[in-house]
């Protein structure tokens, strides 16, 4: 069985664009992967967090990933600042890395960009991320679009190591959403929905209310024509609510237009809410008996124990192959 790693950044309550984009997917790749799903907390600290608000979004996050379907019992769960083997090979990874490289990283160069103090974690926050899924013997990383460049850099620097060193990394392989999983902003709709945007109408967040849910689907931007049908180009706020109904209900694009043919925005838009609807309906009742719960605890409590045994067997073998330490004496 092939082993998966991915991590999310508990920055914000995750949107209906992770949970199509990411969750759904993850779901589905745990029967038959070998899987580690991360709350990757020492990479939201490369930002300025509110430590309260930080602490509420990494179980927050925890509850969602199992709310959605993730199955203690058939993947590893677990907060990344709870298995120290990660800023350890981070920092050793840190030392093959070239801040060339580094700041040639586009997410640094937007995250930088026009700031006065930027914190040196922002640059060596890709090595962290090396280390999060060099840890684990990944075969597969399923990411965004936006972390492509993270994964190369990962590669090279899991090559560079095993060229320099021992052969102890495996190389990663990548795996970006497939084409249609991208749910854009609802307020501008060549934009990606971020649970970051400043503006809490262009997304969904996955624990709204129902009301808040409909306001926010019939305020969407789409278009003057009047004709429910799929365009990217020319509709893609249209082509967006359309994406979002089938990501919700498994019906196709084309089945849903000839529903709604000669229909108005109004009648479609309260049907995509409905499906949105119906969907987090049953996730956000499992999130609140989740959230307060001592079984939270005791899940992540065994998902840190699960991967901390694998990740220091790993981290093991570099320092040893690193030089770092010392030999174990025989007895
Ligand atoms: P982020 O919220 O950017 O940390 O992303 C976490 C995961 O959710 C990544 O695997 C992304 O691919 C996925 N994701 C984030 N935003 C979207 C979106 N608007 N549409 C589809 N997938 C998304
Ligand atoms: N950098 C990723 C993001 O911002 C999150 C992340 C951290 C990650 N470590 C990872 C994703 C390892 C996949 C694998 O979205």
């Amino acid at each position: 069985m092939k082993t998966i790693f991915s991590g999310i950044q508990p920055s914000g309550t995750l949107t209906i664009g992770n949970y199509i984009g990411a969750m759904q997917q993850f779901v589905k790749l745990q029967n038959d992967h070998h899987c580690y799903f991360c709350i990757v907390d020492e990479h939201a600290i490369t930002v300025s967090q509110d430590r309260l608000k930080l602490r509420h979004n990494i179980r927050s996050l925890a509850a969602l990933y199992l709310a959605s379907g993730i199955d203690p019992e058939k993947s590893t769960l677990f907060i990344q600042s709870e298995v120290s083997a990660h800023t350890q090979l981070g920092w050793m990874l840190q030392s093959i890395s070239y801040m060339g490289e580094l700041e040639r990283m586009t997410q640094f160069k937007d995250k930088s960009a026009g700031k006065e103090a930027v914190s040196s974690s922002l640059l060596t926050y890709p090595p962290l991320m090396a280390a999060d899924i060099l840890l684990y013997n990944t075969d597969i990383v399923p990411v965004g679009e936006d972390q492509k460049q993270h994964l190369e850099l990962t590669r090279n620097l899991a090559q560079r190591f095993n060229n320099k060193f021992n052969d102890i990394f495996t190389i990663p392989e990548v795996q970006i959403s497939e084409v249609g999983a991208r749910i854009m902003s609802l307020q501008e709709p060549t934009k990606k929905m971020s649970k970051s945007d400043e503006n809490e109408k262009a997304f969904i967040s996955m624990l709204d209310e129902p009301k808040k849910i409909e306001k926010k689907i019939k305020s969407a931007v789409t278009d003057s024509e009047g004709v429910v049908k799929f365009d990217k180009e020319n509709k893609p706020g249209v082509s967006n609510l359309l994406t979002i109904y089938a990501s919700c209900t498994g019906e196709s694009i084309e089945a849903i237009e000839v529903k709604f043919e000669g229909k108005g925005y109004g009648e479609f838009k309260q049907g995509v809410a409905n499906a949105v609807i119906d969907v987090l309906a049953p996730i956000q009742e499992k999130y609140n008996a989740l959230i307060e719960s001592e079984a939270l605890d005791e899940i992540l409590d065994n998902g840190a124990d699960r991967a901390a045994k694998t990740a220091n067997k790993t981290l093991a073998k570099a320092k040893k192959a690193m030089g770092l330490g010392r030999v174990k004496r025989k007895k």
